[in-house]
This record gives structure tokens, sequence and C-alpha cells, in this order.
């Protein structure tokens, strides 16, 4: 059955790419979580989408250009009234052994390349013993292969906004085990096909309930959601089928 992971967490309801919307994810019965990575001036592998704080910190500027330190001054809950601090990816892989969840790993290395990324980003999956748990995808598909040659064991999926042809084919020449598509770029027989050739489909960013359904009903492999508490209610109406 389709497998749900939930968007930056939680964020429908919670702050995104933050710790408590990660927690109520997990609280939900997702599956898995997606999360996006940047890198700090001092190298430290922090846990937020864009390449600025400015959208969802209390802060300005590059992220490449605060240090850890300074990042971890921000409130990543801008809207809310509890202070919630970006959380660094050690945080994150520390409170994944207290659970089961499957996490992917959004490497955010298409605009900034981020010398280095892949390997600490794999230093600390190995670290914690998460190399089962884990997806590494990325707009940025030479850093996919590139993380693939130096970690085999750890399942890639490249990201991508258009309608590729085959992406199966695409994926296998390039060692990835999953697609992760945008959702509008992809057809039923597009995601049939995959699958039937062993690729792993997760569509993002899956919100509408008509989309829900949909992929649910072709069985899907997972679908990437802001809204875990949404998808999953809308699943039991398929596990209940005979
Ligand atoms: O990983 C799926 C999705 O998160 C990719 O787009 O911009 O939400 O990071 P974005
Ligand atoms: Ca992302």
């Amino acid at each position: 059955m389709t497998q749900i992971f939930a968007h930056r967490g939680y964020s429908a309801a919670f702050a995104e790419n933050t710790m408590s919307a990660f927690v109520a994810a997990e609280k939900s019965g997702a599956d898995g979580l997606e999360l996006d990575v940047q890198l700090t001036k001092d190298g430290e592998v922090v846990v937020i989408h864009d390449e600025k704080v400015d959208r969802t910190t209390s802060g300005k500027g590059y992220v490449k250009n605060l240090t850890f330190n300074e990042v971890r001054k921000l409130n990543a809950n801008k809207k809310g009234s509890k202070k919630e601090p970006i959380p660094s990816l050690i945080e994150v892989l520390e409170w994944m052994q207290t659970n089961q969840l499957i996490c992917n790993i959004e490497l955010k290395n298409g605009i900034f390349p981020y010398e280095g990324m892949e390997e600490k980003v794999i230093h600390l999956i190995r670290k914690y013993n998460l190399s089962d748990r884990i997806i590494i995808s990325s707009f940025n598909h030479y850093s996919i292969v590139l993380s693939y040659r130096m970690a085999p064991e750890i399942e890639t999926a490249p990201l991508f906004n258009e309608q590729i042809y085959m992406p199966w084919v695409y994926a296998q020449s390039i060692r990835a085990k999953g697609i992760h598509p945008k959702l509008a770029s992809i057809t039923d027989k597009i995601i049939k096909d995959a699958i039937e050739n062993g690729v792993a489909v997760r569509p993002y960013t899956v919100n509408k309930d008509t989309d829900m359904h949909r992929l649910f009903k072709i069985n899907c492999t997972s679908i990437i959601t802001d809204d875990p508490v949404k998808a999953i209610k809308i699943k039991k109406e398929y596990e209940t089928r005979p």
C-alpha cells in the first residue's frame, strides 16, 4: 500500500522543517518524512528549505553566510507563539533512533553547489546506522550520482519538474531506486510503468483529496504531502476494501 511521507514534516499544521513538524508527522502515523538540507558557513548540515533564512525564520541572509551558532539563535516558527530552532541534521538523525520512520533527505544544492555536502550527509547517515531508512534526493542529479558512488547502500532518487521520457530508464541509468516527480509532470501510465520496472515513484506535493484518491487507487509507491493526517484518513478507505 502507498506510503505517506510528510513534506517538511506535518507542515500543513506546524512550522515547516522543525522538530515539532517531524514529531507531529510521526504521531500522525506517517511512514516517512521529507526534509531539506543546506550547509552553514562553518559546514554544519542544517534543515531548512530556502538558501536564505528570511522566509521561514526571524533572521535575514544566506544560510551559507551564517555560522551554526548564528543559525541556531533564529526562530523557525515565525508565525507561531513558541520559539523553535532550525534543526541540525544530527538532531533529526538522533531522534530517528527513537522511531522507525523513513527519511527522505533532499540535498538543496541546486543553487549553491555546497562542496562536500554529500560526504557530510553520508557520514552522518552511516554514523547513526540509518542507511536503510534514508532516501537521498536532489534536483541536482550530479549530486545524486556522486551520492550513489560514495554510498551505494543508500537509496537515491532524482527530483524533477518536467515530463521526462521513460523516467524509470533514466533512473536506472543513474542507479537510482526511485523517482520524485512533481505531481503535474506524471501520468498514471508513467507511474505504473515505472513501478513495473522496479522503480519507486513518490510524487510531490500531493495535498488535494482527488489526487490522493487517484494515487492510492493505482497503488503509487508513496506520496509526499504536507498533510499526512488527511492522507492517512483517505488511505484507510482503500485498506478496508476487499
Ligand atoms: O522533495 C519534494 C519536494 O520537497 C521538492 O520541492 O521545493 O518543496 O523542496 P520543494
Ligand atoms: Ca523538499
